[in-house]
C-alpha cells in the first residue's frame, strides 16, 4: 500500500501542476488581449473630444467588431479631482482626494461598459459565475488628445473609496454571497465584499465585476431551467471561442497524461503485488531452515528487483 501512496501523492502533484500551468498560460492569453482592448478602447474614447470642456462625460463609439461595448471619456484637471471628486460618472461615484501618480495637470478618465464581450476579455475566475458586465475605469494623460497607446497613469483614493454602482444585477440564488470582483491594470484580481447589493468599491482603478460561486447558480446536473427566460447567468458569462478551444486542447491534453497515469498505475500494482509475493516467498525461505538452497536461489533476483522499484518508477514518470 505504501507505493499507491506514494504515487497517488505523485499524482496529485503532477495534476496540479498541469492545472496550474495551463491556467496561468490561458491567463496571460486572455491578459494581452484585454490590454490590447484597453489600448483600443483608450484610443476611440479619445475621439470623443471634440473641443471637450473639463468635467463634462463624452460618450465614445466602439469599433463596429466590438457592437455591444460602451465607452466614454471624461477630461478633467488632477486638481479639481483631488478637490472635489466626480459625483457620478456613469456608474462610478468619486469622492474627494484621488490623486494621480505620476502627476499630470490634466487626465482622461475612460470608461468602458464589455457588456457582452465581458467574459470574453475577462474570463470568469475558475469557480464564479458573473452577475453584472464588467466595467473599467483608468486614466490617462490628457495632454496630447490625439495620442495612442497611451500608458495608464495610476490613480489611488486616499480618503474614502471610488464606488461602483451597478445599475442591473443578475439576482443572486438565496443562500448565495455575491462578491465584487477587480481586475487590476497588472493581471492582479481582488476579490472584496459588496457594499450593498448592487455596489462595490476600491481605491484603484482597474476592471469591476460582481461575482457568484458557479456551483451555487447551476445545482449539479439538472440543466438549469432558469437559464431559459429573462437574463439569466449565461447571457453575461457568454464563452468566447477562444476559451472553448482552450478547453478542447486542455481535454485532450488532459486525457493523454490521465491514460498514461492509468497505464503506469496498472503497471505498478501489478508489479507491487508481484513484490508482496516474493516478500512472502522470502519470509518463507528466511522462516524455513536455511535449507533448501537450491529453492531459495530463485528469490535472488526478486529481492534486487524489489529495492530497484522505485527509481524505475522515477524515470517513467520524468518520461
Ligand atoms: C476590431 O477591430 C480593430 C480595428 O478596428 C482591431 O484592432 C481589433 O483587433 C478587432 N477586434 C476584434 C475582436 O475583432
Ligand atoms: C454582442 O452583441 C452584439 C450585438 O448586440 C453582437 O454583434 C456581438 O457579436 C456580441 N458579442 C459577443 C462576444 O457575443
Ligand atoms: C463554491 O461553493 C461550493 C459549495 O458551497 C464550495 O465547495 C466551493 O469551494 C465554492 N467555490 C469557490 C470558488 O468558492
Ligand atoms: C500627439 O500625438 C500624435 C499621435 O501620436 C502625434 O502625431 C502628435 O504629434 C502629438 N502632438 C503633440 C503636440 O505632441
Ligand atoms: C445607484 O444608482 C441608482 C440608479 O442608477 C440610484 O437610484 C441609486 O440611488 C444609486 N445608489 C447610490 C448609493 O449611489
Amino acid at each position: 500500500m505504501e507505493l499507491i501512496r506514494h504515487f497517488m501523492i505523485l499524482l496529485s502533484l503532477l495534476g496540479v501542476l498541469f492545472a496550474h500551468q495551463f491556467e496561468a498560460q490561458s491567463a496571460d492569453a486572455s491578459r494581452s488581449t484585454a490590454r490590447s482592448l484597453d489600448a483600443l478602447l483608450q484610443d476611440y474614447a479619445y475621439r470623443a473630444f471634440v473641443q471637450p470642456r473639463s468635467g463634462v462625460p463624452y460618450d465614445g463609439t466602439a469599433p463596429s467588431n466590438l457592437t455591444g461595448i460602451k465607452t466614454a471619456a471624461l477630461r478633467l484637471r488632477s486638481g479639481s479631482l483631488k478637490k472635489r471628486g466626480v459625483d457620478e460618472y456613469k456608474e462610478f461615484g468619486i469622492p474627494d482626494g484621488v490623486v494621480v501618480r505620476p502627476y499630470v495637470e490634466r487626465l482622461v478618465l475612460v470608461y468602458q461598459d464589455l457588456g457582452n464581450w465581458s467574459s470574453f476579455y475577462y474570463p470568469h475566475p475558475p469557480g464564479y459565475a458573473y452577475l453584472t458586465p464588467v466595467l473599467g475605469l483608468l486614466a490617462y494623460d490628457a495632454a496630447n488628445l490625439s495620442a495612442t497607446n497611451l500608458p495608464e497613469l495610476d490613480i489611488v483614493a486616499l480618503k474614502s473609496p471610488i464606488s461602483i454602482n451597478f445599475t442591473y444585477v443578475i439576482p443572486a440564488p438565496r443562500g448565495a454571497i455575491a462578491r465584487c470582483v477587480r481586475f487590476g491594470v497588472d493581471g492582479s484580481l481582488d476579490f472584496r465584499d459588496l457594499v450593498s447589493s448592487n455596489i462595490c468599491s476600491t481605491y484603484r482603478q482597474g476592471h469591476f465585476v460582481i461575482v457568484v460561486n458557479s456551483s451555487e447558480i447551476a445545482p449539479s446536473p439538472a440543466p438549469a431551467p432558469s437559464r431559459a427566460p429573462g437574463p439569466g447567468p449565461s447571457r453575461v458569462g457568454s464563452k468566447s471561442n477562444k476559451s472553448k478551444v482552450w478547453k478542447i486542447v486542455g481535454g485532450v491534453v488532459g486525457g493523454v497524461v490521465a491514460l498514461i497515469f492509468l497505464a503506469l498505475l496498472v503497471y505498478l500494482m501489478h508489479q507491487h503485488k508481484h513484490n508482496k509475493k516474493v516478500a512472502r516467498m522470502e519470509q518463507h525461505a528466511d522462516a524455513g531452515v536455511s535449507v533448501h538452497t537450491t529453492r531459495v536461489g530463485n528469490t535472488h533476483v526478486p529481492v534486487a528487483l524489489g529495492t530497484r522499484t522505485q527509481p524505475m518508477l522515477e524515470n517513467e514518470l520524468v518520461a
